[in-house]
């Protein structure tokens, strides 16, 4: 093999007449009789090599040896294309490399799909011969994003002064909310690690050794349902540190990610990044992380409702619920079915119904509960609502209402094309409640994590109205997708050992489970804080991807299995005995 003076994507008119030396893989070969042309591909593009009967006859004849795929190293001229056959959507296009010489490297059977953009293949093809999926341009232009991504966050954190630190990935079960996944302990029978669902309990840790300033671009493990935005196995780029409020941290981390955007992808981000609590997220767009490249607000209309002869709004709003209700600008022609269709998606979220009417251009209210409604009110209670609109009404207690009608405003968003997708709408949600009511378990839960601080202004509230406390936590939104989370914890151990209380977590379980921690906040720790954003999101949403599954080298299916591996399988007999594990599988 010839040691390659250039790569596939690199030769322009300056190289004409240069005698050159390419390797790469032949993506595809078109044959002219005389002339026989092949396209030469590897990671920085691709070059016409040229394989001409009239300048070297053996050679032309050799190029029907070329399969796509196959591994080759040619050694030719560089030539400027004649005018006519210059191609601009190719960087290389204005020249071709007339080949002398020609060494297959290595043979390709014939691959299962074409190594192209816009080849058709399924996702299951894709990820088991995932090394050439790989190949093809989009995912080469992915992988040099998340390169150039987490090259911009170290630039930028090492400049703020953070230590790269590594933490274990054999540890104990870090409190996220997810399931862990275990990893048995030879020497050490019927125990268990834990992979971490976050470097969470270390960084805290760090910051009582006095690291002042922490990151990692971390792998984290959790076992939950996937989705396209989730794999079991993701990657955060985790901050912490010492010394900080609230606005150290967003201001700080807000820098960063627009660093990223503007250096990892070009995009210019608008700032400052807006602010919205958690309250007024879910009031106005029944979503803690609402995608504001539209608009399409939920309008609160409880009192109409209790003032109406409507049974189904009457009883909501009466007992405790509220009505929402969604415009649908000029929705007033939508028809029935579709309505209907719409009723059906509301309830397969958890609605009892999805109440609608239109108001006519002549300003008349036209709905099968119009009879109950008095179109005088609802004019008053919803002056937005004008003729030629549709209306749409959710009745029920807030969480469902918000959940509801957030998710109908998102099937709407994009139904409509009211979602502008060439913008960047960035958002920092703060003041989560610090706690949570789990109705099914009948006990509190945590929002964000157990660490999180709450907001000084709701201490005394911590006793009496728990539900109320709000936390000193944000999240980082971007077009409706959370791309972080972090708060200031409680580097007091008195007041962690209050929310774990509440939490129903006893002192022992609190010890069992994380005292290291607990311990270690009782050995001077500093007040602390931080963030950690899924990197694998951030690349997704920069990369134009419509799954992570796209921005990870080696993804997970839905069903938590990788094909190219066929992980997770069955282990032998041996192995399990030296584990001391018995299974108990039904086959
Ligand atoms: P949190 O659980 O919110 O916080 O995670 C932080 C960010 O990680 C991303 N993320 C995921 N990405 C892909 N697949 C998943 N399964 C997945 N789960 C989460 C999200 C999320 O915003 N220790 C805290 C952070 C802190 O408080 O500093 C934590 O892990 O983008
Ligand atoms: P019904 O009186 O049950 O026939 O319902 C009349 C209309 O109200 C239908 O369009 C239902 O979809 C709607 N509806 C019923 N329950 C609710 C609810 N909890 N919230 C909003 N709309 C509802």
């Amino acid at each position: 093999m010839k040691v390659r003076t250039h790569r596939c994507g690199e030769l322009n008119m300056t190289h004409v007449g240069k005698t050159v030396v390419l390797n790469g893989w032949v993506q595809r070969r078109r044959d002219h009789g005389m002339v026989m042309f092949v396209d030469m591909r590897d990671r920085t593009g691709i070059t016409q090599v040229v394989f001409n009967a009239e300048r070297n006859a053996a050679i032309h004849q050799s190029a029907h040896l070329l399969r796509s795929e196959c591994v080759v190293s040619v050694t030719g001229q560089v030539m400027a294309r004649p005018d006519e056959s210059k191609n601009p959507n190719l960087p290389t296009g204005d020249v071709e490399v007339f080949v002398d010489t020609v060494e297959v490297l290595n043979e390709s059977k014939t691959p299962p799909f074409v190594i192209e953009d816009d080849a058709e293949v399924t996702e299951a093809v894709r990820l088991k011969y995932r090394y050439l999926d790989l190949r093809r341009p989009r995912m080469q232009r992915l992988l040099n994003l998340r390169h150039a991504v987490m090259q911009v966050v170290r630039r930028y954190l090492n400049g703020e002064g953070f230590l790269e630190v590594e933490t274990p990935v054999l540890t104990k079960s870090t409190p996220e909310g997810a399931r862990d996944y275990l990893v048995p302990s030879r020497v050490n029978p019927g125990q268990f690690f834990a992979l971490p669902q976050s470097p969470q309990l270390f960084k805290q840790v760090l910051m009582v050794c006095g690291v002042d300033r922490y990151y990692q671009i971390a792998r984290c493990f959790r076992d939950e349902d996937l989705r396209n935005d989730r794999q079991p196995e993701f990657t955060q780029i985790d901050v912490e540190m010492s010394f900080v409020d609230r606005e150290q941290v967003m201001s700080l981390m807000e820098q960063l990610i627009v660093t990223i955007f503007r250096e990892a992808g070009g995009v210019q981000l608008p700032t400052p990044f807006p602010r919205m609590t958690y309250a007024e997220a879910m009031g106005r767009y029944g979503s803690d992380k609402p995608d504001l490249r539209f608009e399409m607000p939920l309008y609160d209309v409880t009192p109409f409702a209790a003032a109406s002869e409507f049974k189904v709004f009457k009883e909501a709003a009466t007992k405790g619920g509220i009505v929402k209700a969604l415009i649908v600008k000029g929705g007033a022609a939508t028809p029935r079915s579709r309505i209907d269709a719409l009723g059906e998606t509301a309830k397969s979220f958890g609605a009892k119904g999805l109440a609608w009417l239109k108001i006519t251009a002549e300003g008349q209210l036209e709905s099968v509960i119009a009879k109950f409604l008095d179109a005088k009110a609802f004019a008053a209670a919803l002056p937005d609502a004008k003729p030629g609109d549709l209306v749409l009404f959710g009745a029920d207690k807030p969480s469902v209402v918000h959940d509801v009608l957030g998710r109908i405003r998102l099937t709407l968003g994009e139904e409509l094309n009211l979602i502008d997708k060439t913008a960047w709408k960035p958002l920092w949600v703060t003041e989560f409640p610090l706690l949570d009511y789990s109705p099914e378990e009948k006990r509190y839960i945590f929002m964000h994590n157990p660490f999180a601080g709450p907001m000084d202004q709701d201490l005394h509230l911590l006793d009496s109205e728990p539900l109320k406390v709000r936390a000193k936590a944000y999240d980082m939104v971007l077009n409706g997708n959370e791309i972080g989370g972090g708060s200031i914890r409680n580097h007091r151990s008195e007041i962690q050992m209050r929310i774990l209380d509440l939490l129903g977590i006893n002192k022992d379980q609190a010890h069992a489970k994380f005292g290291f921690l607990l311990e270690a906040l009782e050995y001077g720790a500093p007040p602390h804080g931080g963030i950690a954003f899924g990197l694998d999101r951030l690349i997704m949403l920069l990369g134009g991807a419509d799954s992570i599954r796209d921005v990870i080298a080696f993804p997970k299916t839905q069903r938590a299995q990788c094909p190219l591996t066929d992980a997770p399988s069955a282990v032998s007999a041996d192995q399990l005995k030296e584990l001391r594990i018995k299974l108990d599988v039904v086959e």
